[in-house]
C-alpha cells in the first residue's frame, strides 16, 4: 500500500537502482475513541471503536551510514539505540517487525517518531506510534503487511505495554475504521475461572486474545463529539489492573455489571443503525454510569462529564482506561459551542471536535 498513511522513495539520482534497504520512508496512524464498552470488553463483552483520523502518530525511516536501528524521540526528549536497549518495546517491536519482515537491512536507520496523541489519555497513543512503526518499517523494506498482521504486531506490544489488553485498540487503529469488537473466549470454564489451574494464570483474564469478532460499523445519521481531556494522565495499565483484581474478588457482581455494559453496547449498535442520536445520548450515560460503579472514573472525569450534560449534552462519558484522560460529550448543533464553553470552563485541559459521518451500509 502506498498512500498517505505510507509513502516510500526508491529513486536516487534520477536512475532506478536496486534498493539499498533501509528506503527512506514515513507512515502514520491514528488516535481511538472508544464510544462504549471499555473494560467489560476485556472480559469479552462487545464494544464499539472509532479512529480519530485528524490526531495522529507519525514514524519516519531515513537511512544513515552508522550501523544498527537509532531511535530518536523529539516530543518525549528520548534517543536511543535498539542495541543499547533491546528490552525497550519499540525496540522489541521494531526487531520483531524487521524479523517478520524477513528484513536484514544493509545499511543503518534512523527512526524518527512524533506524535499529536497525548500519552496515557486514553486514545490509543500507544497503538497508533506502534502501528506507524510497522507500517514505517515494511514500506522501507518495500513490503506490504496486512492489517491484520500489523494489528497482530502490536497486539504483542501492547501485551507488553498493558498485560491484558482487550486488542480493541490494536484493531481500531490498524483498521482505521469503526469496528464492533468482540474478544472471543478461547478457553473459557467458568466464572472467574480459565482452564490452566496455575496461579499466575489465574490472574488472568478468562480468554486468549487472538481470537476477536471484527465487524465494520457503520451510521444511519452523522453525530459530533466534544472529546475533552482532564490533563490528567493515568497509565492503561493501572485501572486495568484494579479492574481485575475487584473481578477476581468479587467475580459475580463484576460479571453482572459487565453484562449491563454488554446490554448498553447492543443498544448502542441498534442507536447508531436508526440515527437515534438521543437514545444514543442516554446510552452513552448510561456506560458512564456502570464505568464509575466498576470503580473507574476519578473527579475529573465526573466534573467534566457533569458539566457537559448541565450545558445540554445528549450524553458523555469517560473514554479509555479512566481515572484520568479524555472523556466526550455527544452534542447537537445547538449544544455544541455551550457544550465546549462549559468544559473549557470546568477545566478541560484540550477540547477537540469529531464529526462521525453517516455511511452506507
Ligand atoms: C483501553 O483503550 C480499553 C480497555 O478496555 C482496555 C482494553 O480493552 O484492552 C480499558
Amino acid at each position: 500500500m502506498t498512500d498517505d498513511r505510507q509513502r516510500m522513495t526508491s529513486k536516487r539520482g534520477g536512475r532506478h537502482e536496486p534498493p539499498r534497504l533501509p528506503l527512506a520512508a514515513e507512515a502514520s496512524a491514528p488516535a481511538k475513541l472508544i464510544l462504549c464498552g471499555e473494560h467489560a470488553v476485556v472480559y469479552n463483552r462487545p464494544a464499539i471503536a472509532l479512529p480519530l483520523a485528524d490526531v495522529r502518530a507519525r514514524v519516519r525511516v531515513s537511512p544513515r551510514s552508522w550501523r544498527g536501528v537509532h531511535f530518536s524521540a523529539p516530543n518525549l526528549r528520548r534517543r536511543w539505540t535498539l542495541a543499547e536497549r533491546p528490552d525497550d518495546t519499540l525496540s522489541m517491536l521494531a526487531n520483531e517487525t524487521l524479523h517478520s519482515l524477513n528484513a536484514s537491512p544493509t545499511n543503518g536507520m534512523l527512526v524518527t517518531i512524533r506524535s499529536k496523541i497525548p500519552i496515557a489519555s486514553g486514545m490509543g497513543s500507544g497503538a497508533a506510534v506502534a502501528t506507524a512503526l510497522v507500517r514505517a518499517l515494511a514500506a522501507a523494506s518495500q513490503q506490504h503487511l496486512t492489517n491484520e498482521h500489523i494489528s497482530a504486531l502490536v497486539y504483542e506490544n501492547e501485551r507488553r505495554l498493558h498485560g491484558t489488553p482487550s486488542g480493541i485498540d490494536n484493531t481500531v487503529v490498524a483498521f482505521e475504521r469503526p469496528i464492533w469488537f468482540v474478544r472471543q473466549a478461547v478457553e473459557q470454564q467458568g466464572e472467574g475461572e480459565t482452564k490452566s489451574g496455575d496461579e499466575s494464570s489465574s490472574l488472568q483474564p478468562p480468554a486468549s486474545s487472538a481470537h476477536a469478532l471484527i465487524e465494520p460499523l457503520s451510521f444511519a445519521a452523522p453525530f459530533t463529539l466534544v472529546v475533552a481531556d482532564t490533563g490528567v494522565r493515568s497509565a492503561t495499565r493501572m485501572p486495568v489492573g484494579e479492574v481485575r483484581r475487584r473481578w477476581l474478588a468479587e467475580p459475580a457482581r463484576y460479571e453482572a455489571l459487565f453484562d449491563e455494559v454488554r446490554d448498553v453496547v447492543v443498544r448502542v449498535r441498534g442507536a447508531l443503525a436508526e440515527g437515534d442520536i438521543v437514545a444514543l445520548g442516554s446510552l452513552l450515560d448510561r456506560n458512564h454510569e456502570l464505568l464509575h460503579t466498576i470503580g473507574v472514573s476519578s473527579p475529573e472525569l465526573d466534573r467534566l462529564v457533569h458539566a457537559a450534560k448541565a450545558a445540554g449534552a445528549l450524553g458523555a462519558k469517560l473514554s479509555g482506561a479512566g481515572w484520568g484522560g479524555v472523556m466526550f460529550a455527544l452534542v447537537t448543533p445547538e449544544t455544541q459551542e455551550r457544550v465546549i464553553e462549559a468544559l473549557r470552563e470546568a477545566g478541560a485541559s484540550s477540547i477537540r471536535v469529531n464529526t462521525v459521518h453517516a455511511t452506507i451500509p
